[in-house]
């Protein structure tokens, strides 16, 4: 039985605790956050992009407002960081060198230095660090990844990624909303496509990226498009979180190849369809679980086995923040930056 422990109890912690409970082989028996209401018995539910979210039932585990004295408890092997991104590095770290497994929750950290340092961090304590990148898990995804693999659509020629959602506005005290502590909507929404682009089509030679702006207080880039630049196939990426807050979060792909396209999106039913061009449509199948069950479900059989995870190492993860990061610098220069 992998004993996990987490820390941040907002949003995705709370998918978290819950997704754990559908792992076989794991289960969570800590919990922290610095908000005393997060890690009652009965704690205060946040709905994120999800949308309203019932309390959670937290009276079955240990409660800490502090990591330090959950990692001081001990009882469990495997830390999930669940924070804000700009303590990802500090508080992985402390966890490693505490002596424990850790996944931390994308993007990795706000610099590829933190992210180098958390690297040679696992290293030295022998300890396993996963990068939460749920869309390498996300059923959907899955099937385009062994479809391109697999050599099904022939010749590519184009992919496209949409991520959209409304205003971020659950975040405690507003951090997301605060590049200096998120990274905006390139490090903290957009990297998902990023990500799931390099790791099917490997490193872009360069990238491209216009970007807006409408939240009045919140990052410079609130919307990105960025040209990812291959040789021979035309691949684009959207992310926008400023989205009028009744516009549904959206996430949606459509890759076009010589022998057919698939189309996905999390507002069409059915979500994944593919439309070859000799015959019907077909919906492929999928899993049912969602990328977070999977993921949680890889890493734990990770630590269980002793097995360095090969679906997202952590020198992707390092690569998706150097990569989305360059889409940065090609924001504030106007032009494409080689990688
Ligand atoms: N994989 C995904 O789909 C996904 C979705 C949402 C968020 N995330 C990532 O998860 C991370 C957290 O985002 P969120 O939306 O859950 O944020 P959030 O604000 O809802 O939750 C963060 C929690 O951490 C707690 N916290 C902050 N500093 C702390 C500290 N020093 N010690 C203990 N607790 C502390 C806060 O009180 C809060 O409850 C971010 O890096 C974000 O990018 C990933």
């Amino acid at each position: 039985m992998v004993k996990v422990g987490i820390v941040g109890m907002g949003f995705i912690g709370q998918q978290h605790f819950q997704t754990w409970a559908e792992v076989d082989g794991a289960e969570v028996v800590a919990v922290a956050d610095k908000q005393v209401e997060k890690v009652a018995a009965a704690a205060q539910a946040v709905g994120g992009n999800v949308g309203e979210a019932e309390p959670l039932d937290l009276s079955g585990v240990e409660r800490f407002t502090d990591m330090e004295d959950m990692l001081a408890a001990g009882g469990f092997d495997l830390v999930d960081v669940c924070l804000p991104t700009v303590v990802h590095a500090a508080m992985t770290i402390k966890a490693l060198d505490a002596g424990y497994h850790a996944i931390c929750e994308k993007p990795m950290a706000l610099t590829v230095d933190e992210c180098d340092d958390m690297i040679a961090t696992a290293g030295k304590n022998d300890k396993q660090l996963f990068v939460a990148h749920c869309i390498r898990f996300w059923p959907e995804y899955e099937v385009l990844a062994k479809m391109i693999k697999a050599g099904d659509f022939g010749r590519l020629v184009t992919m496209k990624f949409t991520r959209l959602s409304p205003s971020p506005f659950w975040s405690q005290d507003g951090w997301l909303n605060d590049a200096g502590k998120s990274g905006g909507a390139l490090l903290d929404l957009h990297i998902h496509d990023a990500d799931f682009i390099m790791s099917v089509m490997g490193m872009p030679k360069a990238v491209y990226s216009r970007a807006g702006h409408i939240l009045p207080d919140g990052p410079k880039v609130d919307h990105v498009m960025t040209n990812y630049l291959y040789d021979d196939v035309a691949v684009l990426g959207e992310g926008g979180w400023a989205m009028p807050p009744d516009y549904p979060f959206e996430m949606a792909f459509e890759v076009l190849g010589e022998k057919g396209c698939l189309k996905f999106s999390t507002s069409n039913d059915p979500t994944l369809t593919f439309y070859p061009f000799d015959g019907d449509p077909v919906v492929p199948e999928f899993s049912a679980a969602t990328g977070y069950q999977q993921e949680l479900e890889y890493f734990s059989a990770c630590v269980e086995n002793n097995e360095v995870p090969t679906r997202v190492t952590a020198f992707d993860a390092r690569e998706s923040i150097r990569l989305v990061l360059a889409e940065k610098e090609s924001i504030e220069s106007g032009a494409a930056v080689e990688i």
